[in-house]
C-alpha cells in the first residue's frame, strides 16, 4: 500500500509524528507532501527534527495568504503531484486550509481520501476551520474519528456508513513525550526571561482569527492575561504578533511574558511546568486535559467537549463579562479533583489508522 500525507501547517505536524512512526513499522510506502502553509523554523521544521519524522518528500512551498489564494495554491500545486504519486490513499489531517485542498485535489483524481480527526463540529460557521472539516468530512472515503462524540457527528450529517472510530492520534505522540520528559530523556524547560520555573506561571497562547483579527476584542483579551496575578508565559504565533503590531498594541505587559512559539517536547514540558492553560488552541486545550493542568479557553465553544467534563477545561468567551474577581479565579483555579477520563483513546491510534487504511483498501 501506499499512502500520501498531506501536512502543512503546525497541528498537523504532530499529527503527523505518530502516523509517520506507524508506517515505518509496516512495510508499506508513506510519503510525506509538506504544503508550506507554515514556513517559519519554529512552526514547521523543529516539529520534524524535534519529532523525529522523515523529510518531505515534496515541499509545495504556498505560504501564506487570503483564504481563497491559499487553498486554491495548494489545489493547483497538489494535482500534478498526486498524479505522479498515484498512491493507494490520501491522508489528510485536521482542519486547516492545507486539509481541505489536500482532499479536493484527491477526490478529483478519483483517489481515495481518509481524514485523520473527522466528525470534529463547533458548529460555528464563521470560522475557517469549520468550513475546512464540513467540506473535508463530506468529500473524503473514510472518516477517521478521534472520539464517540466526533462519530455522532458524522452520522448526525448521513455519514456514519465511511466513519470509524479510532481514537486520538494525539495521545500517542502527547504521552510518549510526557513519559521521555518525566524520565529525563528530553530538556528541561525553557521559559521567556523573567519567568522563574521554580514559582507558578500559567502558560496561554492566542491565535485563532476570531480573537487576534478584531481590535477591540484583541485588546481585551490580552488586558485580562495582563491583568492575572502570576506571570502569564505567553508563546506567541506570527499571527498574533503581526495583528498586535498592525494594532500598536503591545504584548509585553503587566503579567505577560512574551517568548516565541516552541516544539512540540518544549511545549509539553511548559505544560508540565505550569499551573494551568488559558487558550484559543483546540490542540492545548487537549494536552492540558492529558497532563492534567486545568485550561481556561478564550472562545464561546469547543470541538473537544470531553475537555469540559469534571471542570478540567471551562470556556470564557469573553473575560470582562465576568468581572475582574471571577476572571482571577477562573484562570487561577486549581487542578480539579474530578478524576481524568480517556476520552482520547488508548495511545495506540497511529497503528490503528494504518491497519484500517490497510484493511479498507480491498
Ligand atoms: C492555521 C490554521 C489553524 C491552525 C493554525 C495552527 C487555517 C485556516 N488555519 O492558522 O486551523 O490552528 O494554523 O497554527 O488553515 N505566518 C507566519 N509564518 C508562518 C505561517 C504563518 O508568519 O510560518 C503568519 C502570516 O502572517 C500568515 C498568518 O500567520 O498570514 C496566518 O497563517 P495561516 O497559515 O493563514 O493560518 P494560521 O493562523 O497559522
Amino acid at each position: 500500500m501506499k499512502v500520501v500525507s498531506v501536512v502543512g501547517a503546525r497541528p498537523q505536524l504532530v499529527k503527523l509524528a505518530p502516523i509517520a512512526a506507524a508506517f515505518a513499522r509496516t512495510e508499506h510506502e508513506h510519503v510525506i507532501v509538506h504544503t508550506g502553509q507554515h514556513y517559519d523554523v519554529n512552526l514547521s521544521d523543529v516539529f520534524f527534527s524535534g519529532l523525529g519524522i522523515p523529510d518531505p518528500a515534496v515541499h509545495l512551498g504556498v505560504g501564506s495568504g487570503g483564504h481563497g489564494a491559499q487553498t486554491g495554491r495548494i489545489l493547483e500545486a497538489m494535482d500534478p503531484v498526486l498524479a505522479a504519486e498515484n498512491p493507494d490513499w490520501v491522508l489528510v489531517y485536521g482542519d486547516t486550509n492545507s486539509t481541505l485542498a489536500g482532499a479536493v485535489s484527491a477526490v478529483k483524481q478519483h483517489i481515495r481520501v481518509a481524514h485523520l480527526e473527522a466528525g470534529l463540529r463547533s458548529f460555528n460557521r464563521r470560522m475557517p476551520e469549520e468550513h475546512n472539516r464540513v467540506l473535508t468530512d463530506h468529500a473524503a472515503d473514510l472518516l477517521l474519528a478521534p472520539t464517540e462524540e466526533a462519530l455522532r457527528h458524522l452520522a448526525t450529517e448521513g455519514l456514519a456508513d465511511r466513519a470509524v472510530l479510532t481514537g486520538d492520534v494525539m495521545v500517542d505522540v502527547c504521552l510518549s513525550i510526557r513519559d521521555a520528559i518525566l524520565a529525563g530523556e528530553r530538556p528541561a524547560v525553557e521559559l521567556p526571561e523573567g519567568v522563574d520555573p521554580a514559582e507558578p506561571y500559567l502558560l496561554a497562547t492566542l491565535h485563532r482569527a476570531e480573537n487576534t483579527d478584531d481590535p477591540a476584542r484583541l485588546a481585551t483579551l490580552v488586558a485580562a492575561l495582563a491583568d492575572l496575578p502570576i506571570p502569564v508565559v505567553l508563546l506567541a504565533h506570527p499571527r498574533l504578533l503581526a495583528r498586535a503590531e498592525a494594532q500598536g498594541l503591545k504584548l509585553a505587559q503587566g503579567a505577560l511574558r512574551v517568548g516565541p512559539p516552541v516544539g512540540y517536547a518544549a511545549m509539553v514540558a511548559t505544560v508540565l511546568g505550569s499551573v494551568g492553560v488559558v487558550t484559543d488552541s483546540g490542540g492545548l486545550q487537549k494536552e492540558a486535559y492529558l497532563l492534567g493542568r486545568p485550561c481556561t479557553t478564550l472562545r464561546s465553544e469547543t470541538e473537544w467537549l470531553e475537555t469540559l467534563d469534571g471542570d478540567w477545561n471551562r470556556l470564557v468567551p469573553d473575560p470582562a463579562l465576568l468581572g475582574p474577581g471571577e476572571w482571577v479565579a477562573t484562570a487561577t483555579r486549581p487542578a480539579p479533583g474530578t478524576p481524568l477520563g480517556t476520552p482520547f483513546g488508548d495511545g495506540r491510534a497511529a497503528e490503528r489508522v494504518v491497519e484500517i487504511l490497510g484493511r479498507r483498501l480491498g
